[in-house]
C-alpha cells in the first residue's frame, strides 16, 4: 500500500517525466501513460489514497496530485505530437528532398485582347456610359437595313459578310456573321427611350483576305448615346476625353469627315502617331496620323426605324477596333500574331 504524501508525489513526478524524456516509441509511450496516468498507474494509486486521509491533508494532496495529473496528460500529448512527426520525417525516403519547391503551376492571364476592351470600356463607363452585348449570329435587318443600308445598296460594300445558311419565317432574310457592333444601336434603342448612353464590345466577322492590319474577325466596341439636346459638340468632347485617357495628355487628335450610311455627318477620328510624333514614319505610312475610330451625328433615318422622333431626339455613335488601338498602345505590327495562339505573343502581357 503507497502512503499518500507530498513526497510520494513529487517523486512520481519526477521519475515519470525523467523517464518521458527518454521514450522514443508510440509504444513506450502508451506503456508509459498506462503506469502513470492508467487506472492502475501510480499516480492514481496515489490520488485514490487520498480517502483515507484527514480532510486537510486531502485537500492539499489533492490539489497537488491533480496539478501533476494535468502536467502529464499535456506532456503525454506534446511526446505523442513529436513522435508521429518524427516517424513521419523518418517514413520518407532519403532520395526525396522534402525541402525543394515545388514545381510552379503556370499562371493563367487575360488576352490582350480582354484587356484592351477592358481598358476602354472602363473609360466609357467613367464617363456615364453603360456596357451591353449583342448577338454574333446577326439579321440583315439588324446588321444593314436598320442602319440604313437597304438590300442591293451599294453600300454594302464596304463590309465583306460571312452570310449564314439560315433564313426564318419571321424575319424572312437571312443571317450572317456581324461585320459590325453597329447593330446594337437598333436593338438597344428598340428596347428603350433615351436618354440612351451605351458602349457595346464584341466580336465581328467579316469575308477578308488576312494581312498584317486585317483579320477576319476582330472585336470592336460601339458607343451611343442620344438625348434630347446632342450635339456634334458632344461628340467631340467625348471622343476627346476619351483619347485623352487612353492614349495620354500629349496626343493630340483630329476629325476628318467620313461616309457611313448609319450617320450625317460622318467623321473618322485619329490620334498623332505614337512612334513619330506626328513626323511622318512607317507606321502611319508618313502621313503623322493615325486612324482609331468612325463616328457621326445618328441618322434620323436610323432613329425613325426604331420609332424615335428625330425632331426632339438627337444622338451620336462611334465604333472603334479594339486590336487596332492595341496596336498602337503596344507597338504591335502584326494584326494575326493576336489570334494565333502562340503563347510566346501571350505571355509579353
Ligand atoms: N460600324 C463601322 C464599321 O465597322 C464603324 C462605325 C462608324 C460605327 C461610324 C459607328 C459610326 O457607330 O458612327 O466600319
Amino acid at each position: 500500500m503507497v502512503v499518500t504524501s507530498l513526497d510520494n508525489i513529487e517523486a512520481v513526478r519526477v521519475a515519470a517525466l525523467a523517464e518521458l524524456e527518454s521514450i522514443e516509441t508510440l509504444e513506450g509511450l502508451e506503456r508509459w501513460r498506462v503506469s502513470h496516468v492508467g487506472r492502475n498507474g501510480d499516480l492514481t494509486k496515489l490520488l485514490r489514497g487520498l480517502g483515507s486521509l484527514d480532510p486537510e491533508s486531502r485537500r492539499e494532496m489533492g490539489a497537488a496530485g491533480n496539478r501533476v495529473k494535468a502536467l502529464f496528460e499535456e506532456r503525454l500529448s506534446v511526446k505523442e505530437e513529436v513522435l508521429k512527426r518524427a516517424l513521419l520525417y523518418a517514413s520518407v525516403d532519403d532520395s526525396i528532398d522534402v525541402t525543394l519547391p515545388g514545381w510552379p503551376i503556370p499562371g493563367g492571364r487575360l488576352h490582350p485582347t480582354t484587356r484592351m476592351v477592358r481598358d476602354l470600356c472602363g473609360a466609357f463607363v467613367s464617363m456615364g456610359f453603360q456596357i451591353m452585348e449583342g448577338p454574333e449570329v446577326e439579321w440583315d435587318r439588324y446588321n444593314f437595313e436598320a442602319l440604313n443600308i437597304p438590300r442591293d445598296h451599294p453600300a454594302r460594300d464596304m463590309w465583306n459578310t460571312l452570310w449564314v445558311n439560315y433564313a426564318d419565317e419571321r424575319e424572312g432574310r437571312p443571317m450572317l456573321l456581324r461585320t459590325h457592333t453597329s447593330p446594337m444601336q437598333a436593338r438597344i434603342m428598340e428596347k428603350t427611350s433615351p436618354p440612351i448612353r451605351v458602349v457595346v464590345p464584341g466580336k465581328c466577322y467579316r469575308y477578308e483576305a488576312t494581312d498584317a492590319t486585317h483579320e477576319w474577325h476582330f472585336v470592336q466596341i460601339e458607343g451611343l448615346a442620344v438625348d434630347r439636346g446632342i450635339t456634334f459638340s458632344d461628340l467631340k468632347g467625348t471622343l476627346y476625353e476619351f483619347a485623352r485617357r487612353t492614349f495620354g495628355e500629349e496626343r493630340r487628335v483630329r476629325f476628318r469627315c467620313d461616309y457611313f450610311p448609319f450617320v450625317e455627318p460622318g467623321v473618322d477620328m485619329s490620334v498623332d502617331c505614337f512612334a513619330c510624333d506626328g513626323g511622318g514614319c512607317r507606321v502611319c505610312s508618313n502621313t503623322g496620323w493615325i486612324e482609331i475610330l468612325g463616328a457621326g451625328m445618328v441618322h434620323p433615318r436610323v432613329l425613325e426605324g426604331v420609332g424615335y422622333d428625330p425632331s426632339i431626339y438627337t444622338g451620336f455613335a462611334f465604333g472603334l477596333g479594339v486590336e487596332r488601338i492595341a496596336m498602337l498602345k503596344h507597338g504591335i505590327e502584326d494584326i494575326r500574331s493576336f489570334y494565333s495562339n502562340d503563347v510566346r505573343f501571350l505571355q509579353q502581357t
